[in-house]
């Protein structure tokens, strides 16, 4: 039995009550036109959109708004100023160092430093529809490189600080991307991490022609002469105005590469209006944001998270957002906690893998600090665990105040399943219901649909605002992903359990990705490097349970012939993979083995590795049909002397 955890009261001005989130909700499936041109007026276009929903699953065809134009930068921080809220702060930024200056960079000074940067993209030879890398730290000058990209009409391309060389060129590359937005150095948890060193190497593999470094820590770097330009130098003298370009709704805002089960990261696409309105849209009800208050969401710019939520939603909100540098637990546990204290934190939006972690540290860290101000807790990246909900819920919260276990994906755009703080219960470990618009749907394997109380995967039958619109370049890709397993819907690729009472209940992925620590990871991706190693023939990956990061990288290797398994050489096999794709994909455990197992027509039977990697024996299912059924005797052998 679930357990319900009463929604509190709250009679001050909530954006939704329990009443108005059923009639939001009905409204919004059967008038979906009506709805969205509602919520649309709150956003400012230079030509208000007359078509609404325009879209098909079958074909795959996604537009929204379409004769619709915008500028999304005019809208998350121009119109504020030009409201008279200037002086409002966006963004405050505490730094990596504890000890460091905290910036307060008001309305009216994000627009004219992100009006100096996008001056600084034109010097450079950016155009409208040109591809932008940004490969930043967590500093304002990250969120102004994407607003500066918005304002000019370039399509931004944010990669995460954690990801390598290789991977950056990879993606520099997919995307045709000519110029980079990076920094010299970022710090995380008091370690520099060489930004302007790892874009360098990416650019020994592919060219670009331009790339911009903000000066962050002063830690030395190389500059290619005519290539590389301090972007305080370059900047200098440039005006602080720059106009908006009018941008149709469905002209491309950015694209980020996100993990599948099969093949290289996909360039997900997002376009101009849509977007806007949906993140302005989940922001404001999700979060029940109120004018004044801090709001902070510890993702990073890498993540869409970051994107939805630190950048477009609050700013088109008119929002003060939190950009915080550093790591939970340096200098110590209670960094979280002290960020909160200082700056009066109101919204607090974090990953399960952080709470799971902190809440190893016990309540101590916690309680040193006064979190009085907190009114709502989210969730998000990855489904978070009763226990974990509790004691978020319990010690972080007090008791007192409501959580928003927020589902959604890269591909979504924004939060698509979730109670809203004062309209539902919470159970802890469901998302709760669906969000305006969203029509999910369970269906079995064979793609029957599943009505009442069932479990199984997670469709969604119908297109909303924010849904992305094709995989960059390669249309035929996105069509296939997302809307052929079960045709003319788009499959989440997440399993998922519906209650009695409607609520929803992420089980994880059904399909060959795996989520460390709330990041996407393709088994497949983790594989190939791999099998790129020279002593490697052939390599295996799935994921299992893992205490702290949700799910760890479990690595079943094939050595050539004549190579001996070593200690060394599982640590040169970790190293190989981070320099790869990126710390984050390092393996938890490197599993030599002479042979993995296989069918007679010589497909890997992943189930089973899955099963042992889980230390699940029990269950490995039917083996017979395995070529030689030795082979998992010998895996299971292996793994239980690990
Ligand atoms: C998982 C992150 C359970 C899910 C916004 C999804 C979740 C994948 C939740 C998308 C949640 C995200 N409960 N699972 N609240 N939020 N997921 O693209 O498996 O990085 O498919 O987007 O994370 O990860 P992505």
């Amino acid at each position: 039995m679930s357990e319900l955890v009463r929604r509190p009261d709250d009679d001050s001005n909530t954006h939704c009550t329990p009443q108005q989130y059923e009639e939001m909700y009905r409204r919004s499936v059967e008038e979906p036109d009506a709805f969205w041109a509602e919520q649309a007026q709150r956003i400012d276009w230079i030509k208000m959109p007359t078509k609404i929903a325009d879209w098909s699953f079958d074909p795959v065809d996604i537009k929204w708004f379409a004769d619709g134009e915008l500028n999304i930068c005019h809208n998350a921080v121009d119109r504020h100023v030009e409201a008279g809220r200037g002086g409002d702060v966006a963004l405050i930024f505490e730094p990596d160092d504890p000890a460091g200056d905290v910036r307060r960079i008001t309305y009216a000074e994000l627009q004219r430093e992100t009006a100096r940067m996008a001056n600084a993209l034109k010097k450079l030879g950016v155009a409208k529809g040109d591809r932008v890398t940004i490969y930043m730290p967590m500093v304002p000058e990250g969120a102004m490189a994407m607003l500066a990209c918005a304002r000019i009409g370039a399509v931004h391309s944010v990669i995460f600080g954690g990801f390598s060389p290789e991977a950056i060129a990879g993606r520099i590359e997919d995307c045709a991307s000519d110029w980079v937005v990076t920094a010299d150095e970022g710090l995380r948890g008091g370690k520099p991490i060489p930004l302007k060193a790892n874009v360098d190497a990416a650019l020994d593999k592919v060219s670009a022609k331009g790339v911009l470094v903000l000066r962050h820590t002063g830690g030395e770097v190389a500059m290619h002469e005519g290539r590389d330009h301090w972007y305080h130098e370059f900047a200098a003298d440039l005006s602080e105005e720059c106009p908006c370009e009018p941008m149709k709704a469905e002209d491309p805002l950015f694209i980020l590469y996100t993990s599948g089960s099969t093949g290289k990261p996909k360039g997900v696409l997002h376009t101009t209006g849509g977007y806007a309105v949906w993140t302005e849209t989940t922001f404001r009800y999700v979060f029940d944001y109120r004018p004044g208050e801090i709001y902070w969401c510890t993702a990073d710019i890498g993540w869409v998270t970051g994107h939805s939520y630190i950048v477009y939603g609050p700013l088109l909100n008119g929002a003060t957002a939190l950009m915080f540098e550093g790591v939970p637990n340096w200098p110590d546990a209670s960094r979280f906690w002290q960020v909160c204290d200082k700056h009066r934190v109101n919204i607090f939006y974090t990953a399960p893998t952080a709470i799971r972690a902190l809440m190893r540290e016990g309540k101590g860290p916690v309680e040193k600090h006064n979190l009085s101000t907190l009114r709502l807790l989210g969730s998000v990246g990855e489904p978070i665990n009763p226990e974990a909900w509790r004691w978020y819920h319990d010690t972080v919260g007090g008791g007192r105040i409501p959580i928003v276990d927020t589902w959604w994906q890269t591909e979504t755009g924004g939060v698509m399943i979730t109670t809203l703080p004062h309209a539902h219960d919470m159970k802890p470990g469901s998302a709760g219901k669906p969000f305006f618009g969203i029509r999910p749907q369970l269906v079995d394997s064979e793609g029957e649909v599943l009505e009442g109380a069932s479990e199984g995967n997670l469709c969604i039958t119908h297109s909303w605002p924010g849904q992305a619109r094709t995989v960059y370049g390669d249309h035929e890709r996105f069509v296939q992903t997302y809307f052929s397993t079960y045709r003319g819907k788009y499959f989440t690729g997440d399993g998922c359990r519906r209650d009695a009472d409607g609520y929803y209940w992420i089980t994880g992925r059904v399909d060959d990705v795996i989520n460390v620590s709330g990041h996407r990871m393709g088994t497949a991706e983790v594989e190939s490097a791999l099998v790129l190693h020279g002593k490697v023939s052939e390599a295996a990956v799935v994921g299992y349970p893992h205490d702290i990061k949700g799910q760890g990288i479990y690595c079943y290797v094939t050595l050539n012939s004549g190579i001996e398994p070593s200690a060394e050489l599982e640590d040169e096999l970790r190293k190989w993979v981070r320099k790869e794709i990126g710390p984050i994909a390092t393996p938890d455990h490197l599993h030599f083995t002479p042979a993995l197992p296989k069918t007679r027509s010589g497909k890997i039977m992943r189930r089973i590795l899955r099963k042992i990697a889980e230390n699940d024996y029990g269950a490995l299912g039917d083996t017979s049909t395995l070529a030689d059924p030795g082979v998992a005797e010998d895996l299971i052998e292996g793994r239980r002397n690990r």
